[in-house]
């Protein structure tokens, strides 16, 4: 029989969730957030992350800006249903975030360790998130690798928007969540030789 706590019942049982609506987080709730986010292991403490926030705020120019990045990624004019998905892609949740590694690509820590701490932030933020009640989802898509947007978020080359964290209330009531998983399956102790 394995041991729980509140917050490894938290994390064994959570469960993303792609169809958010409001409340999203307030401004302290998110301060909360992102302060999870940035405390994400990080060897060297180099802040190999960033937090770029979306809100009503700036979605209208965001929406503007995906469209733009969408043509220039076709070689033919968009149809009206691709337009419509790629300018409503912020609807999806009140509040996304984009977390961003900032890579120093010739430091000494490994450029991986860099990409792994921005993605541990991320997910300190959906496990912060959910813990004050929030759901949420991790997504990247083309949005995350095109390079019109990560220039526009401010990035260089070797940067990375290592996802789109959408946040937001579920539709319907969260349950705890049961994977069909076998832990024996992902984990052994090693044995030489063997
Ligand atoms: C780096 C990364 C990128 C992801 N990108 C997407 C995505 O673009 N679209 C999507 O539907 N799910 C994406 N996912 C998966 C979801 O975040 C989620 O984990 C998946 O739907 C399974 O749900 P669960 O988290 O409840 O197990 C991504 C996950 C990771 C770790």
């Amino acid at each position: 029989m394995s041991v729980t706590s509140p917050l490894s019942d938290l994390i064994i049982h959570r469960r993303s969730c792609s169809k958010l609506i409001g409340p999203g987080p307030s401004d302290e709730e998110l301060e909360t957030i992102l302060r999870a986010g940035a405390n994400a292991p990080d060897h060297g403490e180099l802040r190999p992350f960033r937090f770029i926030i979306f809100d009503k705020s700036n979605k209208d120019a965001f929406s503007d800006l995906l469209e733009r990045a969408l043509r220039a990624r076709l070689d033919h004019e968009p149809t009206e249903g691709q337009l419509l998905k790629e300018r409503s892609k912020l609807d999806r949740a009140p509040l996304v975030l984009a977390v961003v590694a900032r890579i120093q690509p010739d430091h000494k820590i490994p450029v991986i360790e860099q990409m792994l701490s921005a993605g541990a932030a991320a997910q300190n933020i959906l496990l912060a998130a959910l813990s004050l009640n929030y759901d949420g989802i991790w997504r990247t898509g083309e949005m995350a690798y095109d390079p019109m947007i990560k220039s526009a978020l401010g990035l260089n080359d070797h940067d990375a928007i290592v996802g789109w964290i959408y946040l937001g209330t579920a539709p319907v009531e969260r349950v705890p969540f049961e994977r069909d998983l076998d832990i024996a399956d992902l984990s052994w102790v090693w044995e030489q030789g063997a």
